[in-house]
């Protein structure tokens, strides 16, 4: 354990799990790393749920990075341990307790989270639960697959438990480079203007007191397998390609493209491995999730240097990734999400963001997280992060939904995540529109006649017909009593 827990003082703080989970208490604030499930506490977790199913009343608000696993979520959601949720999430249970109105869940953009909680928006934060590969003599942690808001969370909790995974290797230490961010007025540029710099330290600081317990654990994350890429999806791969292809060659991108980023499951992972088979080369990733997909174009050469804020490797695949690790270290950064989710970064960088919607509509509108409107599917992420700053934004979804019951291209989508002014393309496999600098009218000709699945083209050219005669404003058109009929 000396070579994990490297103080003296910390190692007296080892203790079980049960006996860590005590510091926290009913109606407290807790914040844990974790991002994409990875790098999430899980002894602890799983200690609260217990007391609380064996009887003990335990609410509590909680904060992560980003989703996090079964261990954390869905054990706390079961045992009703949660009052309220900040700031997305992705697990089963816990999807069903806030759309049941059990917990109350804030979706709140991943750049702002660690912004909030320095300002003090969340109030205290009694407790921060992070999970670590080692421990310095001075108590700086050394986080494991993913930083999220961690840095934030310690610096602003009263007391620090660290779950030490010793299923994480130790070779992920040096990966790391945390850089912090003063509250306004204090607040400087960021020095980042290249993907592979590194400005900050590869550890999280904490003053030694503020640690009241050390657990160990060898539980892993529970990252999902990625799906295998269907005919859609590479469909949609291929558009984007040729797109990315044609932007290079009219002199809008430079020749190696800008540093992609790319969102959560298994469409843009297909996007991404689209890049194999072009002859794009030296690729950078400036994105929060580095998945497979990643790791694959790094091995075929593709990808000279990846930014992230977590490691999601799939199950399948995480053997080979450890064996490896010594080589893809050289070419990868993990960095908190107040960096890897930076406007100021994005903008300066010229990120390519590419993300799934849920639907959009035919004037641009995205809906990323409420289906029907009204139930959440897991939040918007760091999507509108990426949207609203890229130097190109692309949505993507599949142009039907529910077996093709259902068109993903609405006429007025029933939630916005992002509006008009942050989406410039949207794909689906049915084809690409490209929106930039079209007038709303504009818009929808091409959004109908690129995207929406051949089934649904005749009714949405009749909503428009009607929209533009009842509609006393032709600059956007609507016909609001048809436009929610079904
Ligand atoms: N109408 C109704 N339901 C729809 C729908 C539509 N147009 N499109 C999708 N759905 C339903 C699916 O049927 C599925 O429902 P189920 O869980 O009951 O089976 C659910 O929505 C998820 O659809 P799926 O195709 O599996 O989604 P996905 O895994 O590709 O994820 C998002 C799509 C939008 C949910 C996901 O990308 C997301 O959470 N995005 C927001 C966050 C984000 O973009 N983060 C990245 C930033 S780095």
């Amino acid at each position: 354990m000396k070579e994990r827990v490297r103080s003296e003082v910390l190692r007296k703080k080892i203790m079980s799990a049960e006996k860590a989970s005590r510091f926290i208490q009913d109606g407290m604030t807790v914040g844990t790393s974790g991002f994409t499930p990875a790098g999430y506490p899980k002894a602890v977790p799983l200690a609260l749920a217990k007391r609380a199913k064996e009887g003990e009343r335990l609410k509590i608000n909680l904060i992560t990075g980003a989703s996090v696993g079964e261990e954390l979520d869905g054990e706390l959601a079961k045992a009703g341990v949660v009052e309220r949720r900040y700031p997305y999430q992705t697990n089963g249970d816990m999807r069903n307790k806030i759309n049941s109105g059990d917990v109350k869940f804030s979706d709140i953009h991943l750049s702002h989270m660690p912004r909030w909680i320095k300002y003090g928006f969340f109030g205290n934060i009694d407790v921060a639960v992070i999970e670590a590969v080692a421990l310095n003599e001075d108590g700086s942690i050394v986080p494991s697959t993913s930083i999220g808001c961690s840095n934030a969370l310690v610096e602003k909790a009263e007391k620090v438990i660290i779950e030490i995974n010793t299923s994480q290797p130790i070779d992920l230490e040096g990966i790391h480079d945390v850089y912090d961010i003063e509250n306004p007025p204090h607040t400087k540029p960021i020095p980042l203007t290249k993907v592979e710099e590194k400005i900050g330290v590869p550890y999280i600081k904490c003053p030694i007191e503020k640690i009241a317990a050390v657990v160990v654990t060898d539980i892993k994350d529970s990252t999902r397998d990625v799906a295998p890429i269907d005919e859609d999806s590479k469909i949609m791969a291929q558009h984007i390609v040729d797109f990315l292809v044609k932007e290079s060659k009219e002199g809008r991108l430079p020749e190696k493209l800008l540093p992609l980023q790319s969102g959560v499951g298994s469409v843009a992972n297909a996007i991404l491995g689209g890049l194999k088979e072009t002859k794009f080369e030296d690729l950078e990733i400036y994105s929060e999730v580095l998945q497979d997909s990643v790791f694959d174009l790094m091995d075929a050469g593709k990808i000279k240097f990846a930014s992230g804020t977590s490691l999601t490797i799939s199950p399948n695949r995480l053997e080979d990734f450890y064996k490896n690790l010594h080589k893809y270290r050289r070419n990868i950064i993990l960095r908190p999400e107040e960096i890897s989710n930076n406007p100021e970064i994005i903008r300066r960088l010229g990120v390519i963001a590419m993300n799934t919607a849920i639907e959009f509509d035919i004037y641009g509108n995205v809906n990323s997280t409420n289906i029907s409107g009204s139930r959440m599917m897991n939040g918007i992420g760091g999507s509108g992060d990426f949207a609203r700053n890229a130097y190109l934004s692309i949505f993507m979804t599949k142009s039907t939904a529910k077996g093709g019951d259902i068109s993903s291209i609405v006429p007025f989508v029933k939630h916005v995540d992002h509006t008009e002014h942050d989406v410039h393309v949207v794909v689906t496999e049915q084809g690409l529109a490209d929106l930039r600098g079209l007038s709303p009218r504009e818009r929808v000709e091409k959004i109908i006649e690129n995207c929406v699945h051949p089934k649904f083209k005749e009714h949405l050219r009749n909503y428009v017909k009607s929209a533009e005669k009842n509609c006393k404003y032709k600059h956007t058109p609507h016909d609001f009593n048809e436009a929610f009929k079904n």
